[in-house]
């Protein structure tokens, strides 16, 4: 039998323009804005969208959820998470609150390397339970399609079994094994722990992960390290995203670039010739504000990217170290409040384009028909009270996959 869900007589329902991915320039700003509307899901798919006259009639069983006074935009999608880790760093939070810096604190050994001591800890279940935790935190802030990263294993075992424990959660697992060098290679360096992530765990990672991931920065990879990695992981069939002008600019647009990754991702440094070359390439520029704001940085130059004509995406970098944030809306308002983008800017970039960046822009990011029934009912009659309500409640009611997954107690 057919399940089918109605959203019915929604004040208003906002999703990006057109069918095109990733969105640039103008178009990022073009949002189809239907009053007085309806969504139908059916076996998971939205089969009709828009406006309520122009529902037919509906036989048999449905269920319905009243829409009157909400607002509907597609379910949200997180392009960039550390979401897999074991603890937290509260601790290490402090210390910053009184003043110690994240790169101090990582090359002391605390910061990155404190979550895989804890995290090789909690092996494969215990890891399996914290994902299944942050997800929960995830959906009730809207997030419907989440990535997920490795990195917090440094190791053969704990690597895979992150990648493992993301795709049984039904993300998408990208394989951050050139996230820091772990301790058994302090003595012999970087190159030597790149040499062991191609030959001894990018067979198996390749066959569970959809991308690779590699943190390009002082005091972690350098180009030519990062090169090597990304072009044994493109080879062994995985899409490629690169950490890259965080703190430095230290060449991860023009390695992007050259190697056709899908996106370059923070961005906090990027300057002038950066931006450029971006908005002249295919790669998807990640912005991750709630990143730099946690950590006291700059944002990244949101405003002259979108201006240049750079495809960009807004993600939440939620880890436990630089960004203990899962809200997407959060991030919605950082964007208006802090980089200018607006409302129908920040939509699209936490939608349609994250979707690109995960390959899946053919089924994720739009409220169309054909498209995966993920929805989200914001609770306001203008759907911009998702970027304008500063860190409160606004997410009213999460559908995925046509199936209501959470809903806000009255
Ligand atoms: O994207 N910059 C490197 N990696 C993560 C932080 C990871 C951590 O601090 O645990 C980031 O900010
Ligand atoms: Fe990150």
């Amino acid at each position: 039998m057919t399940a089918r869900l109605l959203v019915r007589d929604l004040a208003q329902l906002a999703t990006p323009a057109g069918s095109a991915a990733p969105l640039r320039g103008a178009a990022l700003r073009e949002t189809e804005v239907t009053r007085d509307a309806h969504v139908l899901c059916e076996d998971g798919r939205i089969t009709s969208a828009g406006r309520m006259a122009e529902l037919g009639s509906l036989d048999g069983d449905v269920e319905e959820v009243d829409g009157r006074g909400l607002s509907a935009i597609p379910g949200l999608v997180d392009c960039h998470t550390h979401a897999c880790f074991a603890g937290d760093r509260v601790e290490e939070f402090s210390l910053r609150a009184g003043g110690a810096s994240y790169e101090e604190l990582h090359a002391r050994g605390g910061g990155i390397l404190s979550t895989v001591r804890a995290s090789r800890e909690a092996g494969e279940a215990g890891l399996a339970e914290a994902l299944a935790e942050h997800r929960r935190w995830m959906v009730r802030a809207g997030t419907t399609t989440f990535e997920a990263k490795s990195g917090y294993g440094l190791d053969r075992e704990t690597e895979l079994a992150q990648l493992r424990v993301v795709r049984a959660a039904g993300g998408s697992p990208t394989w951050l094994g050139a996230h820091a060098v772990p301790p058994e290679f302090a003595d012999d360096g970087a190159d030597a722990y790149v040499d062991f992530l191609i030959r001894e765990v990018l067979p198996d990672a390749a066959e569970i992960a959809e991308a690779a991931d590699v943190f390009l920065e002082r005091g972690a990879f350098d180009a030519e390290q990062a090169r090597r990695y990304l072009t044994a992981c493109r080879d062994a069939g995985l899409a490629l995203r690169l950490h890259g002008d965080q703190f430095t600019e230290s060449g991860a647009i023009p390695l992007a670039v050259e190697l056709e990754a899908r996106s370059v991702d923070h961005l906090e440094a990027t300057g002038e010739a950066g931006i450029a070359a971006l908005a002249r390439s295919d790669v998807v520029g990640v912005l991750l504000p709630a990143s730099a704001l946690f950590l006291n940085r700059p944002m990244p130059p949101a405003r002259a990217l979108v201006d240049a004509g750079a495809a960009v995406a807004l993600a939440t970098d939620f880890n436990p170290g630089s960004a203990f944030c899962e809200s997407l809306p959060l991030v919605c308002s950082l964007a208006a409040t802090q980089m200018s983008l607006s409302p129908e800017e920040a939509l699209a970039a936490c939608t349609a384009n994250a979707a690109h960046v995960l390959g899946r822009a053919d089924r994720k990011g739009r409220i169309a028909r054909g498209f995966d029934a993920d929805v989200v009912l914001v609770g306001a009659e203008d759907w911009r009270h998702v970027a304008y309500h500063l860190g409160g409640p606004v997410v009213h009611t999460v559908i995925a996959a046509g199936r209501v997954a959470w809903r806000a107690s009255a």
